[in-house]
């Protein structure tokens, strides 16, 4: 029941009407009887956003496109991490205080963290955009050694850099054939695209494990073809549930209920034409 205590977080990018993380916030809540709404807000001035989170109360928001980057100079406190990524999803107020956090970072870690240890494993991450900036940054800090592969290598060797790794071209994909992980970043193989992958099967080992953060289709080209040839697996849709776990505990101080939130994440996918990749 909604009341003049009812604590509120929300969404806001733009576009935003698409975002599963109402659905998925609010069947957290509702499990544990918490005194919370969170809505979603398509958002032009992210300045002015945050702003009006310290001056109406709102406790938690989540960020999205375009406002990742932007968001980080409105805030009074960086976690280290976000300040090294250089981009966050998520502001906690504390008291008029905001403090930004990346949980895209933690939700990649904690899915892999589901198979795996991360310390000394050699990772192969494709692509070096914000997405691969995020999860690079999360492995390094576990201990992991990363080769970044990307079309455009300028960027490889930039990522490659923040996090004492390899920065190469896509060409060099046989890098694979060395590699405990495999992480897929891009948007390749996603919806509509999904009879795409950049991985050659012959370069998919048994021993390798791999994640791709296409979520739609929940099982991706690549995906498919790493099962077939036995690979462990770790679908995308993983790294978008973690990471609104994380934010979750931010908002909340409460251990968030997974397996509900699992299932919500799983039934508003299956039923809406959404298209996504964290
Ligand atoms: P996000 O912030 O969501 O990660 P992004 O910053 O736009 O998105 O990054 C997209 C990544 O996917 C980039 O690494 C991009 O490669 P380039 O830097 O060479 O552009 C990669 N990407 C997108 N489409 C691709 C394709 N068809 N083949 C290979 N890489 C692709």
């Amino acid at each position: 029941k909604i009341t003049a205590d009812t604590i509120l977080c929300c969404v806001v990018g733009n576009p935003v009407k698409h975002s599963l993380s109402p659905q998925l916030h609010n069947a957290g809540y509702e499990a544990l009887g918490l005194p919370f709404v969170y809505t979603a807000f398509e958002v032009e001035d992210i300045k002015s956003a945050l702003i009006g989170m310290k001056a109406l109360g709102i406790r938690g928001m989540s960020i999205t496109i375009p406002h990742k980057v932007t968001a980080m100079r409105y805030v009074d406190e960086l976690d280290p991490l976000a300040e090294k990524i250089g981009a966050i999803n998520t502001v906690v107020n504390n008291h008029g205080k905001l403090k930004g956090f990346n949980t895209d970072c933690f939700g990649a870690i904690a899915a892999l963290k589901e198979h795996t240890r991360l310390k000394n494993k050699k990772i192969v991450i494709l692509g070096a955009g914000g997405a691969a900036r995020a999860i690079a940054v999360g492995a390094y800090s576990e201990g992991a050694k990363i080769t970044i592969l990307n079309r455009d290598v300028k960027k490889s060797r930039e990522l490659a850099r923040l996090v004492d790794g390899e920065g190469l071209p896509l060409t060099s994909i046989a890098k694979l054939k060395e590699a405990d992980i495999l992480i897929q970043t891009t948007s390749v193989g996603m919806h509509p695209q999904i009879s795409e992958s950049l991985v050659p099967v012959d370069l998919l080992h048994k021993n390798l494990i791999v994640f791709d953060i296409v979520y739609t289709p929940l099982v991706t080209r690549l995906l498919k073809e790493a099962k077939q040839k036995q690979c462990i697996t770790v679908s995308g849709y993983k790294m978008l549930l973690y990471q609104a776990i994380k934010q979750f505990e931010l908002f909340t101080d409460h251990q968030a209920p997974v397996a509900i939130m699992e299932t919500a994440l799983l039934k508003a996918l299956t039923k809406k034409g959404t298209h996504g990749r964290k």
